[in-house]
Protein backbone atom coordinates (compact mmCIF):
# COMPACT_ATOMS: atom_id res chain seq x y z
CA UNK A 1 0.00 0.00 0.00
CA UNK A 2 2.75 2.56 1.43
CA UNK A 3 4.63 1.89 -2.20
CA UNK A 4 1.27 2.14 -4.20
CA UNK A 5 1.00 5.63 -2.76
CA UNK A 6 4.87 6.40 -3.62
CA UNK A 7 4.03 5.82 -6.75
CA UNK A 8 1.36 7.99 -7.29
CA UNK A 9 3.39 10.74 -5.50
CA UNK A 10 6.27 10.13 -8.13
CA UNK A 11 3.61 10.14 -11.31
CA UNK A 12 2.39 13.56 -9.86
CA UNK A 13 5.73 14.47 -9.56
CA UNK A 14 6.51 14.11 -13.42
CA UNK A 15 3.81 15.89 -14.04
CA UNK A 16 4.19 18.69 -12.52
CA UNK A 17 7.65 18.74 -14.74
CA UNK A 18 6.20 17.76 -17.96
CA UNK A 19 3.76 20.66 -17.48
CA UNK A 20 6.13 22.90 -16.43
CA UNK A 21 7.95 21.76 -19.75
CA UNK A 22 5.00 22.11 -21.59
CA UNK A 23 4.57 26.02 -20.25
CA UNK A 24 7.85 26.64 -21.91
CA UNK A 25 7.35 25.19 -25.08
CA UNK A 26 3.92 27.13 -25.39
CA UNK A 27 5.51 30.06 -24.09
CA UNK A 28 8.14 30.11 -27.03
CA UNK A 29 5.38 29.34 -29.85
CA UNK A 30 3.61 32.63 -28.59
CA UNK A 31 6.55 34.87 -28.84
CA UNK A 32 7.27 33.31 -32.77
CA UNK A 33 3.85 33.53 -33.17
CA UNK A 34 2.67 37.34 -35.58
CA UNK A 35 -0.75 37.27 -34.50
CA UNK A 36 -1.56 38.79 -31.18
CA UNK A 37 -4.69 36.45 -30.47
CA UNK A 38 -2.73 33.78 -30.74
CA UNK A 39 0.03 35.07 -29.18
CA UNK A 40 -2.14 36.32 -25.43
CA UNK A 41 -4.30 32.88 -25.67
CA UNK A 42 -1.07 30.56 -26.00
CA UNK A 43 0.76 32.71 -23.36
CA UNK A 44 -2.62 32.68 -21.02
CA UNK A 45 -2.57 28.19 -22.08
CA UNK A 46 0.78 28.72 -21.13
CA UNK A 47 -0.01 29.94 -17.69
CA UNK A 48 -2.21 27.88 -17.14
CA UNK A 49 0.03 24.94 -17.33
CA UNK A 50 2.44 26.67 -14.83
CA UNK A 51 -0.72 26.41 -12.44
CA UNK A 52 -1.55 22.72 -13.55
CA UNK A 53 2.19 22.04 -12.07
CA UNK A 54 1.87 23.73 -8.89
CA UNK A 55 -1.51 21.46 -8.36
CA UNK A 56 0.32 18.26 -9.34
CA UNK A 57 3.07 19.40 -6.98
CA UNK A 58 0.66 20.20 -4.40
CA UNK A 59 -1.02 16.71 -4.66
CA UNK A 60 2.35 15.06 -4.43
CA UNK A 61 2.75 16.95 -1.11
CA UNK A 62 -0.25 15.84 0.26
CA UNK A 63 0.18 12.49 -0.74
CA UNK A 64 3.85 12.73 1.21
CA UNK A 65 2.18 14.77 4.37
CA UNK A 66 -1.62 14.30 4.67
CA UNK A 67 -1.41 16.53 7.75
CA UNK A 68 -0.99 19.70 5.89
CA UNK A 69 -4.07 20.04 4.47
CA UNK A 70 -5.77 20.19 8.36
CA UNK A 71 -3.96 23.12 9.87
CA UNK A 72 -6.10 25.96 10.94
CA UNK A 73 -6.16 28.72 9.18
CA UNK A 74 -5.15 32.49 11.07
CA UNK A 75 -7.58 34.87 10.98
CA UNK A 76 -5.41 37.10 9.10
CA UNK A 77 -5.86 35.26 6.18
CA UNK A 78 -9.76 34.51 6.51
CA UNK A 79 -9.76 38.09 6.60
CA UNK A 80 -7.87 38.47 3.32
CA UNK A 81 -10.03 36.08 1.66
CA UNK A 82 -13.08 38.17 2.57
CA UNK A 83 -11.47 41.13 0.88
CA UNK A 84 -10.21 39.02 -2.06
CA UNK A 85 -13.65 37.45 -2.71
CA UNK A 86 -14.92 41.65 -2.75
CA UNK A 87 -12.47 42.16 -5.31
CA UNK A 88 -13.24 39.03 -7.38
CA UNK A 89 -17.20 39.97 -7.05
CA UNK A 90 -16.44 43.64 -8.24
CA UNK A 91 -14.50 42.44 -11.57
CA UNK A 92 -17.28 40.29 -12.20
CA UNK A 93 -19.68 42.97 -12.05
CA UNK A 94 -17.68 45.21 -14.44
CA UNK A 95 -17.15 42.49 -16.86
CA UNK A 96 -21.04 42.07 -16.97
CA UNK A 97 -21.19 45.82 -18.20
CA UNK A 98 -18.92 45.68 -20.69
CA UNK A 99 -20.53 42.84 -22.28
CA UNK A 100 -23.67 45.31 -23.21
CA UNK A 101 -20.77 47.71 -24.14
CA UNK A 102 -22.02 48.80 -28.02
CA UNK A 103 -18.30 49.45 -28.90
CA UNK A 104 -17.33 45.79 -27.59
CA UNK A 105 -20.17 43.88 -29.20
CA UNK A 106 -18.65 45.11 -32.54
CA UNK A 107 -15.40 44.04 -32.04
CA UNK A 108 -15.66 39.88 -31.50
CA UNK A 109 -11.87 39.67 -30.16
CA UNK A 110 -12.21 41.89 -28.04
CA UNK A 111 -16.12 40.23 -27.01
CA UNK A 112 -14.19 37.08 -26.55
CA UNK A 113 -11.87 38.17 -24.31
CA UNK A 114 -13.81 39.82 -21.72
CA UNK A 115 -15.98 36.57 -21.75
CA UNK A 116 -12.66 34.63 -21.18
CA UNK A 117 -12.02 37.06 -17.82
CA UNK A 118 -15.67 36.68 -16.92
CA UNK A 119 -15.66 32.97 -16.73
CA UNK A 120 -12.80 32.97 -14.66
CA UNK A 121 -13.48 35.74 -12.42
CA UNK A 122 -17.09 34.07 -11.98
CA UNK A 123 -15.03 30.47 -11.13
CA UNK A 124 -12.51 32.33 -8.89
CA UNK A 125 -15.03 34.36 -6.61
CA UNK A 126 -16.93 31.28 -6.00
CA UNK A 127 -13.84 29.25 -4.95
CA UNK A 128 -12.87 31.77 -2.76
CA UNK A 129 -16.61 31.80 -1.60
CA UNK A 130 -16.25 28.22 -0.98
CA UNK A 131 -12.90 28.14 0.59
CA UNK A 132 -13.83 30.90 3.18
CA UNK A 133 -17.22 29.25 3.91
CA UNK A 134 -15.13 25.78 4.34
CA UNK A 135 -12.45 27.53 7.05
CA UNK A 136 -14.77 29.05 9.08
CA UNK A 137 -16.95 26.26 9.82
CA UNK A 138 -16.05 24.15 12.71
CA UNK A 139 -15.17 20.70 10.89
CA UNK A 140 -18.99 19.53 10.91
CA UNK A 141 -17.45 18.02 7.70
CA UNK A 142 -15.38 15.30 7.13
CA UNK A 143 -12.37 15.90 4.73
CA UNK A 144 -14.41 14.26 1.48
CA UNK A 145 -17.87 16.14 2.32
CA UNK A 146 -15.24 19.06 3.01
CA UNK A 147 -13.69 18.84 -1.18
CA UNK A 148 -16.93 18.29 -2.28
CA UNK A 149 -18.28 21.32 -1.27
CA UNK A 150 -16.07 23.20 -2.13
CA UNK A 151 -15.49 22.10 -5.73
CA UNK A 152 -19.18 21.46 -6.52
CA UNK A 153 -20.27 24.17 -5.35
CA UNK A 154 -17.68 26.86 -7.43
CA UNK A 155 -18.07 24.48 -10.52
CA UNK A 156 -21.51 24.34 -10.78
CA UNK A 157 -23.01 27.30 -9.48
CA UNK A 158 -20.18 29.90 -10.39
CA UNK A 159 -22.89 33.25 -10.11
CA UNK A 160 -21.79 35.59 -7.49
CA UNK A 161 -24.16 35.97 -4.81
CA UNK A 162 -22.09 38.11 -2.57
FE1 LIG B 1 -2.40 21.11 -18.33
FE1 LIG C 1 -9.74 36.89 -10.34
Amino acid sequence: MGSKIKDLEKYFREESEKEKEYAKALEGTAKKSNNLMLKVLMKAVSTDSMKHSSLYEAMAEILDNPQLISEKESEDVIKEIEEHIEEEREAVEELKRLLEDERIKKVPAVKFLVEMLLRDELYHHALLKRLHDAVIKPSVFNEEQYWEMVWKDSMWHGAPGG
